[in-house]
This record gives structure tokens, sequence and C-alpha cells, in this order.
């Protein structure tokens, strides 16, 4: 193996599903350890190989790779029931899953948490976000609060007083805020326990076992979820997931420290997609978005939704790269574009008749931005078989440079297709 990177991140820099499943399964091939630092089952994450098409939400994409160990750390929020039936389909699959660690510091989604996701959607009413109604925002608040139950807390001997007290609370939020269904105390221990009972011998200290894994200059590779758009912090709040999504917090949800973060990977889709609501300045909606949408499968692999379509927007682009600390970028689905007589790049905003380069705070602003764009020449030819970027059209090479020249990063590579073998690399590294 000749990677000189020991601890790598793959983030996406966008507003998620832009390929990371495909990309972190492609670097697990040379991986010993794969870790989800953040987020649940909220993710979907897609996987190609050998014909046959596989989906993960919880556990990490390098599950395929018999060799790597795959950890869900401590950042993460795992709805036990999902864990179980994900491991058994995989299972299904003919893959093992005793490769597969779970951290005892993750806080477990419970029905409660997915129940009240769906009520405050409802509450919301046209300020409704399009939560994947997954409990991310409740488990992440309850963790916040305090009120949150890990999954180290199920052995300790008052484990189901505090089990008790928890669904009284939320069975008070579910009933008196939001009239919505109770829960039966003993029903959701039983239910717990027999999750539990499956999962018990891939829990770990997985701080310890990747900073061990680490220590022993093992490729350790971590794997975000959602993308820098949708951070808690930096992203088109409020219209966010509930974690820190981006690189900056691979080692707190993974439970190393970050001196020993080496590398960021931004993966970046050809055009923009985005699932839930916000602003969204280069969004589509005619013809050449239907196009792209069939042409990327653009559904929401959760929810069946589809997606909405927008123009590579570089403003968003640089803006992730900042906050997110993104060194080098991996180019994804770049094939859809195959039809496109011309291609737009968002290169500014504009806002109130001045001209921006850089995301505003508020998502009222960001709505009211019109996108400023360069045009460029489609190849409109099939690169589906490219496997270097010299084969690649002259214009698709155009389009990716001036890509590189705005937003100030280099590719890592690119893909023109579901399969591992259309990921092609344009540095050596990790060959
Ligand atoms: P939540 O994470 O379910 O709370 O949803 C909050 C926002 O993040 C919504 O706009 C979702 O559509 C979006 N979101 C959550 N997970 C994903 C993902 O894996 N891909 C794309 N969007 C996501």
């Amino acid at each position: 193996m000749k990677n000189n990177f020991k601890s790598l991140v793959v983030v996406g820099s966008q507003w998620g599903d832009e390929g990371k499943g495909k990309i972190t399964d492609y670097f697990a091939q040379k991986a010993e350890m794969v870790v989800r630092f953040a987020g649940g089952d909220n993710a979907g994450h897609m996987i190609e190989f050998g014909g046959a098409r596989h989906k993960v939400t919880i556990v990490p994409s390098g599950i395929f790779n018999r060799h790597v160990k795959n950890v869900i750390g401590n950042g993460t929020v795992v709805n036990l029931t999902n864990l179980v039936a994900e491991m058994k389909k995989i299972n299904e699959a003919g893959v093992d899953t005793s490769n597969l660690f779970v951290s005892d510091r993750a806080h477990i989604i419970f029905d409660w948490h997915c129940q009240i996701d769906a009520l405050q959607e409802e509450s919301r009413k046209e300020r409704i976000i399009g939560t994947t109604k997954r409990g991310i925002g409740p488990t992440y608040a309850d963790k916040a609060s305090r009120y949150g139950i890990r999954i180290c807390d199920i052995e300790q001997p008052e484990f189901k007083d505090i089990l008790k007290e928890n669904v009284d609370y939320h069975n008070q939020i579910i009933t008196q805020l939001y009239n919505g269904t109770p829960y039966v105390f003993e029903e959701v221990y039983a239910k717990l326990m027999d999750n539990y009972n499956v999962i018990k011998n891939n829990i770990v200290d997985s701080g310890e076992m990747v900073a061990e894994a680490i220590e022993e200059n093992q490729f350790v590779l971590f794997e975000g979820a959602q993308g820098v758009l949708l951070d808690i912090d930096h992203g088109t709040y409020p219209y966010v997931t509930s974690s820190t999504c981006s690189a900056n917090n691979a080692s707190t949800g993974a439970g190393i420290h970050a001196k020993h973060i080496q590398k960021v990977v931004g993966i970046a889709k050809a055009y923009q997609t985005r699932v839930g609501f916000g602003g969204m300045p280069t969004e589509i909606i005619d013809e050449t978005a239907h196009r792209i949408r069939e042409r990327g499968r653009e559904y929401g692999s959760n929810s069946g939704k589809p997606r909405r379509i927008g123009y590579f927007d570089a403003v968003a682009m640089k803006y992730a790269i900042r906050v997110g600390g993104i060194d080098e970028l991996f180019l994804t689905l770049l094939d859809v574009l195959d039809t496109e007589k011309e291609i737009k790049i968002c290169t500014a905003y504009e806002l109130d008749g001045k001209c921006i380069k850089t995301m505003p705070a508020n998502d009222n602003d960001l709505k009211r931005c019109k996108p400023v764009y360069e045009t460029l020449p489609g190849w409109e030819q099939d690169i589906t078989k490219v496997t270097s970027f010299a084969e690649l059209p002259i214009n698709a090479q155009n389009y990716m440079n001036r890509i590189k020249e705005i937003v100030g990063a280099e590719f890592l590579g690119f893909s023109v297709g579901p399969d591992r073998k259309q990921t092609i690399m344009l540095k050596g590294e990790f060959e």
C-alpha cells in the first residue's frame, strides 16, 4: 500500500448525498478501520460492486471490505432496532458483521425521538425542515440537555429506574405538548433488551480502539454523514441536521485528539442537490432538473422523495472548504452531466443589488440570493468508461479545471458511475 496518510476524513461538502458511501468504500479497500463519527440512520450511503447495490444507514460504509474494522463512534446517535435490522440485511447479503463495533458512549435513539421529530415537523407548519423523521434532532437535544441514554447505561444496576423516568418524561412531552401517543415502559424495555442482546458483543470503548489503531500506524478512515451545508453550526440553519457533520467533529465523534487528523477530503457532486427545505440559490426547476434527477437517480435513499436539483454552487463550495477545513475535493457523478449542451457554475450571488462571494448567515437572505453564472459548453458524450483524466473530453476537463480554479482546491479524484471500478484517482497517494 502506497498511501502516505494514516488518517483521512471523508465528508460531504454540499447538502449530503454526494456519494460519500461510494468513496469511503473505495478508500476502505486500502484502510484498516472505518469510523462513523456523527449522525445516525438519517444517512443513506449507497455502495455498488459486482452488479449489486447495497445501502447502509448507520453501519460504516467499510463493512463490505472484510479486512476492515468498522466503528460506530461516540458522536453518533443509534437506533438499535434499525441497527439490528441493517446488520441482518448485511448478513443476508453474505457479509459478516463480526467486524462491526459500536461505541459504549453513543446515544440511543428511541421510538419517542422519532415521534417527537415528526410531531415537531407538523407543528412547524410552513417552516418545516423536511427531516428524515429518524429522531435525530430530539436525540441530540436530549444529549445536550442531559436527558439522553447511552449504550453504556444499559448494564448499570439502576438502569430500569433511569429508563422508567425517561419514558415518563418523554410521555409528558408527547401527550401534553403535542397530543401524541405515549409509550408503555415494559414494552420499551423488552424491545430495547432484545436489540441490545444482539449487539452486546459488538460494544466497545471505541475511542480506545481508534487510538490503538492510530498508535499502530494503521490507515484509519473517518466517514462523515450529511454535508457541511447541513452542519448544525455552519450550515443553513435552521434547515440543517443536528450534528457537526464537518471534519471538525471527526476527532470528538471518534474519541481521539484532533492532532491525529491528517487530511480531509470533501466529496462534491458535479452539480447541486438538496433533500429538505431551505435556501438553495442555484436550484433549477425545469427540463434540465428533471433530466439530471433521472440520470443521477436523485431520489432520497431513505424517503424516496425527489431531490431538488441545481447547478454547481462554487460560492457554497468555497464556504464549505473554509469552514470544513477541506484539503482536497473528490468530484462525483460527473457522468450525469453527459447529456448537457451547456453547464453553469455559480461564481457569486447577487443580494439586494450587491455582488457577494460568501454565504449569508440567515436563510431568508440566502433565499433571496440570485446566482451569478458562468456558462461552459458541455461535452455531450458518454464518459462512463473513462479511466483517466486525460481520456475525458476536453470540455469535461475544462469544467473540472474551472471549478478547481474558482474554489481554490485540487481534486484528489473523480467518478463517472456508481461502480467501484468507475472511480478515478488523480493523485497516487492511495494506489
Ligand atoms: P434530520 O437529519 O433527519 O434531522 O434532517 C435535517 C435535514 O438534513 C433535512 O433537510 C434532511 O433532508 C437533511 N438530511 C439528513 N440526512 C441526510 C442525508 O443523509 N442526505 C441528505 N440530506 C440529509
